[in-house]
Parts: C-alpha cells; structure tokens; sequence
C-alpha cells in the first residue's frame, strides 16, 4: 500500500510506448480461424491488432519504447539506478528481458530484474519503483510493460487467438521532493484461480518435450468466462478502495485507464464505477489485449492526445493471470 509516510516525492517524468508495424485486422483472422469480424467486434470490441516481426523481441520494443519515455525525461539512460521489465512473454527464460533491456540502452550503472504479474505486471511495476524512489533508495527508475503474445498464441484455437497483440509501454520515475505522483495503490493476487489463465507448458512442472509441443500446453489456455467475471469484480473493487484511499470520488477522475481487454469489461467496470464514457480511455479496438504493455501504450496514448494536463488524476486498473490485478491514482 502506498501514499502513506512517505520520504520522498516520486514523479513520472517521462511516458513512451511501441507497437510493431505489422497490422492483423479481424479480415485477416477469418482467413486462419472459424471467426467473423462481428462476432470479435460484437464480443470484445477489437478491429485489429499489431504483429512483431520475426526480429522484433520483447525486448526491442521494450528499448524503443523505453529510449522515447528517456527522452522526454531527459534522462541519459547511464543514469539509471533500476529497470524492471514486467512480461510473460521473455525474450527467454533467462536472463532477464530487463538485462538484454538494460544492455540495449547502455544503462551500465542499472540493477535490472524481470516481474511477472501478467496483465498487471506495468501496475505491480509501478509500485515497486515508487516504493524504491520515497524510501529513498533509487532516484532514478525504468519500468516497462512489454511482450511479444503473438509467440505463444496458439493460431489454432478461435476462443484466444483473436483477443492479443504485440508492443511495449514505458516510464520513468525519478525522485522529485515536493511531487504527489502516485496517490495510492491496491494490488491483489488470488492463487486459487491460478489455472484458468496460464500457460502450462515450458516450466518445471511440464519441461518441454516432444511430446508436449504435440499437446499444445506451450500455448496460452483460458476460461474467458470464468476471467471476465473474475475481472469485473476485481478491477471495480480494487479502483473503489483507491478512490476511496486518496479521497477522492469519480468525478475526480480526468481519465479512467483500464486494461484493454475487452470493451464489455471496460463497460461493465464504468459503469460500476459511476464513469461517463468521455472518463474512460480506449484503444483496444487497435491494438487488442497487449498484456503489460496494455495500461502503458493507453497511458502514453492518452498523454499524446492531450487528455491529461498536469494536475489532473488519473485511474489506472489491472486485471490478468494468476489471478492478478491492481488499481492506481496518480496526480499528473
Ligand atoms: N469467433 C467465433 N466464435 C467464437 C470465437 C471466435 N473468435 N471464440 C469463441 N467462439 C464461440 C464459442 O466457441 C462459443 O460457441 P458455442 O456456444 O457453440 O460453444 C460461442 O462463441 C460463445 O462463446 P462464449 O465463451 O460464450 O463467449 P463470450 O461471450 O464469453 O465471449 C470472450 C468470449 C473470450 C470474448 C469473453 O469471455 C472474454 O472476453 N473473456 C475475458 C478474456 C480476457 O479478457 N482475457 C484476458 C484478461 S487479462
């Protein structure tokens, strides 16, 4: 929990996000799978999605969303004290992404490590590093949400191979005594529901082998259902205790950024929430569900598009395997 006792101020200084050229719109999904534009419109709100290229990694859209979020914090990436790369989609399973990141950047002086909270990897992120900077141990902080999902996306199977795409959203943080920054924080694990979004194979329990790429278990696996009820509930209640934390109602809220799943999930929440439309921040219809990346790339697109002026607060909310999620207000 943060927004308590804190020693120093923490700022977000700087916001920059990729997404591969390569387009895939649902047009190109009937020619793979049994599917129809309508029905992934009509379901999830999705028109089409970005694709990386074979050469394209995780890591080189975290590096070229994290060389834009440098930028404009005119911060010489040798001043770096800690990346944190949040992925389920590593370049491999070690080293860390935030190495080959780190590397990439020439940020020498950095410690680098990699967090796996899946779709509510940026926002688990985000606390690390804000608790790292007020505690007065960091002043200077990389986070990014990255992932290349098109690899481990099983184009056989209509029920998720139309849901994810590809791209990469950084921050950086930096001590700014005298900043609000984050105003608080609620993050939330349910290990129980571990199984109904995973991706079974290629860990210790199930190592690959012939016989598991015949099975297909290296593939991502979803109950949607059982996750669409599990992520209304979750994200609706984890934003009313921020809300509730850093005393402020909805109509405080400048811009609501939720993960981009699903349009009817981001509906329900809104709706719960007591948010008008023109609150709620979308761009799902490009990019699809992006992961990590998700509440990133919407954060930076929000920026980009003049939504947010300084001062204003915005909501972000996460939702994703594990189970997962999290909810923060940042006074811009
Ligand atoms: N094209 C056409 N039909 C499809 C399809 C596709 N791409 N995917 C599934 N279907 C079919 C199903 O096979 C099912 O057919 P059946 O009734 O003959 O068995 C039918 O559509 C309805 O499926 P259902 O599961 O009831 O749809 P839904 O309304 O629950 O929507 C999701 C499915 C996946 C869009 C929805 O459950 C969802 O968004 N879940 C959350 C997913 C998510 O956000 N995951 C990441 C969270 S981090």
């Amino acid at each position: 929990m943060s927004g308590e006792n804190q020693l120093h101020g923490c700022a977000i200084t700087g916001v920059g996000s990729y997404v591969p050229e390569r387009v895939l719109t649902n047009a190109d999904l009937e020619t793979i799978v049994d599917t129809t534009d309508e029905w992934i419109t009509t379901r999830t709100g999705i028109k089409q999605r970005r694709m990386a290229a074979d050469n394209e990694f995780t890591s080189t859209m975290a590096a070229a969303a994290s060389r834009k979020a440098l930028a404009q914090a005119e911060l010489d990436p040798a001043e770096l004290d800690l990346i944190i790369v949040a992925t389920i989609t590593p370049d491999m399973p070690f080293p860390a992404t935030a190495c080959l990141v780190q590397q990439e950047l020439g940020a020498a002086k950095a410690a680098a490590f990699d967090l796996e909270a899946a779709c509510s990897g940026f926002l688990y992120a985000l606390e690390i590093a804000q608790a790292f900077i007020t505690a007065g141990v960091h002043q200077n902080i990389l986070i990014i949400g990255a992932e290349k999902l098109s690899s481990i996306i099983d184009w056989e199977d209509r029920n998720t191979c139309v849901l994810f795409g590809d791209g990469a959203g950084a921050a950086v943080l930096q001590r700014r005594d005298g900043a609000r920054g984050v105003l608080a924080t609620r993050l939330g694990s349910d290990g129980t529901k571990a199984n109904i979004l995973a991706m079974p194979g290629g860990g210790c329990c199930q190592p690959a082998t012939v016989d598991s790429v015949n099975e297909r278990i290296h593939f991502l696996k979803m109950e949607g259902k059982e996750v669409y009820k599990n992520a209304v509930t979750a994200m609706t209640a984890a934003a009313k205790e921020v809300l509730e934390r850093s005393g402020l109602g909805i109509e405080d809220i400048k811009c609501i950024i939720p993960h981009q799943a699903n349009m009817r999930i981001i509906s329900a929440i809104g709706d719960r929430l007591g948010a008008t439309e023109d609150q709620v921040f979308v761009n799902l219809q490009k990019y699809g569900n992006t992961s990590a990346a998700s509440v990133a790339v919407a954060l930076d697109e929000a920026l980009q598009q003049g939504v947010v002026q300084r001062g204003d607060k915005i909501l972000i909310i996460a939702f994703g395997a594990g189970l997962t999620w999290g909810a923060t207000v940042l006074e811009w």
